[in-house]
C-alpha cells in the first residue's frame, strides 16, 4: 500500500483573515509548494477559513481545528460539520491535545466528533499522544492505544481507512523537543497494529498516520523517511509560508 504523504498546518489561535490572505499570497509565490507531490492542508482559526478557501490554490485544502458533533442547536460557541462543509472545509482536526487538556475534551467526545465529521464527508485528523508523565511511566503505547480505540470506535473499516491519525507526543508540542524519528516510528507502528486489531489490516494499511510536535523544515524529512510515518501535523513552523513550502518540498523528498 502506497500512502501519499500529507502535510497539515495547524495555526492554532494565530492569524486574522487579513493575515491568512497574506500567507496564501506568499505561498502562491513559493515555487513548488502547491505543485509538490504531497497533499497539503492548512487549518486556520474559524474566522480565517473563508479567506483561505478563496485565496489558496485548489491543491491546498483548508481544514478546521475543531468541530462539534451535534447537527445544530443551542450550543453557544460551537461549529457543526455542515457549517464547515458549507464554508469549503474538507478536513477537521479532532482531539488535539490542547483541546483535551485546556478544554476538557474526552476520548468519548473525540469519537463522537470523528463520527460526525465522517458523516458529513469531512476527513477527521484524529490526534493522539502521551504527556511527559505518561512517557516517563512507560505508558505511551497504552495511552495512544486507548485514545485511538475510542476515536475510531464508531467508524467502519472503510471510514478509518480514509481518515488521518496524528501521533503528537504532548511534551513535543511547541517545545522544540522531538522523539527520535525511530521512536516515533515505533509508536506509530503500534497505532497501526491497534487499528488492525479493531478494524482489520486493510484499514490499518491505508490510514495515513502523521507525526506532530516541533516539526520544522530541518527535521521533517527524517520523520517522513520512516516507513510508517506518512507526513506531519505542524503548528509553529506552519505559520510562515516559506517555512511551510520548504517542509512540503522536504517531505516530497526534494531535500
Ligand atoms: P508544534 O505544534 O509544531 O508547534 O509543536 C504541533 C501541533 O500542536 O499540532
Amino acid at each position: 500500500m502506497t500512502r501519499r504523504k500529507l502535510l497539515i498546518g495547524n495555526w492554532k489561535m494565530f492569524k486574522t483573515a487579513t493575515e491568512a490572505r497574506a500567507f496564501a499570497a506568499d505561498l502562491n509565490t513559493e515555487s513548488g509548494a502547491a505543485q509538490a507531490s504531497v497533499d497539503l492542508a492548512v487549518c486556520p482559526p474559524f474566522t480565517a477559513i473563508s479567506a483561505l478557501v478563496e485565496a489558496l490554490p485548489e491543491s491546498v485544502k483548508v481544514g478546521a481545528q475543531n468541530v462539534y458533533f451535534e447537527e445544530q442547536g443551542a450550543f453557544t460557541g460551537e461549529i457543526s460539520p455542515a457549517m464547515l462543509v458549507d464554508a469549503g472545509v474538507t478536513l477537521a482536526i479532532v482531539g488535539h491535545s490542547e483541546r483535551r487538556t485546556l478544554f476538557g475534551e474526552t476520548d468519548a467526545a473525540v469519537g463522537q466528533k470523528a463520527v460526525a465529521a465522517v458523516k458529513h464527508g469531512l476527513t477527521p485528523v484524529i490526534c493522539v499522544g502521551e504527556n511527559l508523565a505518561e512517557r516517563d511511566a512507560n505508558q505511551t503505547a497504552e495511552v495512544v492505544a486507548r485514545q485511538t480505540r475510542a476515536a475510531i470506535a464508531g467508524l467502519s473499516a472503510e471510514q478509518v481507512a480514509a481518515s488521518v491519525v496524528a501521533y503528537e507526543p504532548v511534551w513535543a508540542i511547541g517545545s522544540g523537543r522531538t522523539p527520535e524519528p525511530g521512536d516515533a516510528e515505533a509508536v506509530i507502528d503500534g497505532i497501526r497494529k491497534v487499528i488492525s486489531e479493531d478494524k482489520g489490516s486493510t484499514a490499518a494499511d491505508a490510514v495515513r498516520i502523521l507525526y506532530g510536535g516541533s516539526v520544522k523544515p530541518e527535521n521533517i524529512a527524517a520523520f517522513g523517511a520512516q516507513p510508517n510515518i506518512d507526513g506531519a501535523l505542524v503548528g509553529g513552523a506552519s505559520l510562515d509560508a516559506s517555512s511551510f513550502a520548504r517542509m512540503a518540498t522536504a517531505l516530497a523528498g526534494g531535500n
